[in-house]
């Protein structure tokens, strides 16, 4: 198993370019099915959850095709699903990879029969899918749930009004992909508003779907009897972006992020302003300038456009040697502080009570073994590591590897002495 080794305390320097989004790729392999032919996509980042969703799409009859990649445009990937036959989506793919349930909506649109196995429990909580279910139930879907899979089936969707009870990324992703399909007119309320939701919008139309008003919290789908495969060019990933900004921070270094998507990283960027760090917005990215330390601010994670859950536990890194007292507060899992005690083994000062974390800034960290237990915690235990006097190992790289493309890479590019090595 794979380590990541960081000799800390050096300032990041220079310029470092974003990979395509993970969360934007994954719902955009998934609409692949909905058309006969082949989809092709270009700026595919080189992640372990993609290989997943790669793996699954192929248990399913589709045909994968990693192209080799057009100068500029990274890794090309393209799928033809003119051949599914198997809608199923077994356990043991599911249970690495919740997004798994993303070919829900998709497989019932298209097949009318789908068999997807129940993701179950999550490092960083419960998250059921009852809003997916509840959600299919009222386009005229059968839902059935026996012996740990949903078993879905409809002759063809029905356009309908659904509410949703909460706001939900891959919720709102699954309905908008199985309406597309669905005979007549569907208006979703209370969508989840991430960008990745118009990212797949923007795919969706160009198949020959009628999606308007993604991105809001309204969403109408004037359903298509067919679409047409497409060629995509996947978004940058905001969340490498603002974990990249957060290791400038961290170091008090000086970085330009290269494709930072700057209008999705606005809840970021004031928190990181709040906290001392000069940010600007240039033509082909975002620049961050980090304090020698961080001023103390408070934080609480909602869905888009508030902060973002996924890039919590990076700014708590950063709070760890900020000049004061700091409150992070969790609204959006139930169970996602669980870098806390790795930090505290690199010498940070937090006390967590329910959704609230308070973090006691420090003068400074120092190095030691620490395991990672989810991707984000992994990204947050790097970055402290490259602020910790001498030398942090985090283990299970594999989280790391399941969203970030190469973010070692990227950081020693940056002047920071940091290895992937191999342990016994
Ligand atoms: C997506 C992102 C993930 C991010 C999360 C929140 C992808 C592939 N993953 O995950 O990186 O952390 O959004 O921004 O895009 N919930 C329910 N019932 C449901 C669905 C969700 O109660 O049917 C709850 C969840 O438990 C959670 C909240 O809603 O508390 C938000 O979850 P959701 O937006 O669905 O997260 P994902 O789409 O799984």
């Amino acid at each position: 198993m794979d380590a990541i080794e960081i000799q800390g305390g050096t300032p990041l320097v220079g310029e470092v370019t974003v990979s395509g989004s993970k969360n934007a790729t994954l719902p955009m392999l998934c609409a692949a099915l909905l058309a006969k032919g082949q989809s092709r996509f270009f700026d595919v980042p080189a992640l372990a959850d993609l290989r997943t969703m790669g793996r699954l799409l192929a248990h399913m009859g589709a045909s994968i095709d990693p192209l080799s990649a057009p100068p500029g445009l990274g890794t090309t990937l393209s799928i033809d699903a003119s051949t599914i036959g198997n809608p199923e989506a077994p356990y043991e793919l599911v249970k690495t990879m919740r997004a798994a349930v993303l070919v829900l909506g998709p497989l019932v649109a298209r097949l009318g029969h789908a068999r997807v196995s129940l993701p179950g429990g999550c490092a960083i909580g419960a998250r059921p899918i009852d809003q997916h279910l509840k959600g299919l139930t009222a386009l005229g879907a059968k839902i059935e749930l026996a012996h740990g899979y949903v078993e879905a089936r409809a002759d063809r969707l029905v356009g309908t009004h659904f509410n949703f009870d909460l706001p939900t990324v891959t919720g709102t992703e699954n309905l908008m992909m199985a309406a597309s399909l669905a005979e007549g007119q569907t208006v979703l309320e209370n969508c989840a508003r991430e960008p990745e939701i118009e990212a797949l919008a923007t795919m969706l139309n160009a198949m020959g779907a009628r999606v308007h008003g993604a991105g809001s919290s309204t969403i109408t789908i004037d359903g298509v009897s067919s679409l047409r495969p497409v060629d995509s060019m996947v978004v940058p990933d905001r969340i490498e972006a603002g974990t990249l900004m957060a290791a400038a921070v961290i170091t008090g270094g000086d970085v330009l992020v290269r494709r930072a998507p700057a209008p999705h990283l606005e809840a970021l960027t004031s928190k990181l302003r709040e906290a001392g760090a000069k940010v600007t917005v240039e033509a082909d990215g975002v620049r961050v300038v980090g304090p020698a330390r961080p001023n103390p601010i408070d934080v609480i994670t909602a869905p888009h456009p508030g902060y973002p859950t996924d890039l919590q536990a990076q700014l708590m890194a950063c709070l760890c040697v900020s000049t004061g007292a700091s409150r992070v507060v969790e609204t959006v899992f139930e169970n996602r502080f669980m870098h806390v005690q790795e930090l505290r083994r690199l010498g940070a000062d937090i006390a967590v009570e329910g959704n609230t974390a308070l973090v006691r800034g420090q003068p400074e960290l120092q190095g030691a073994p620490v395991m990672a237990t989810d991707l984000r915690a992994s990204a947050s235990l790097v970055l402290a590591g490259l602020r910790a006097s001498g030398t942090t190992t985090v283990s299970r790289v594999y989280h790391l590897d399941r969203g970030y493309d190469g973010l070692e890479k990227k950081l020693a590019a940056l002047g920071a002495r940091i290895v992937r090595v191999r342990e016994a």
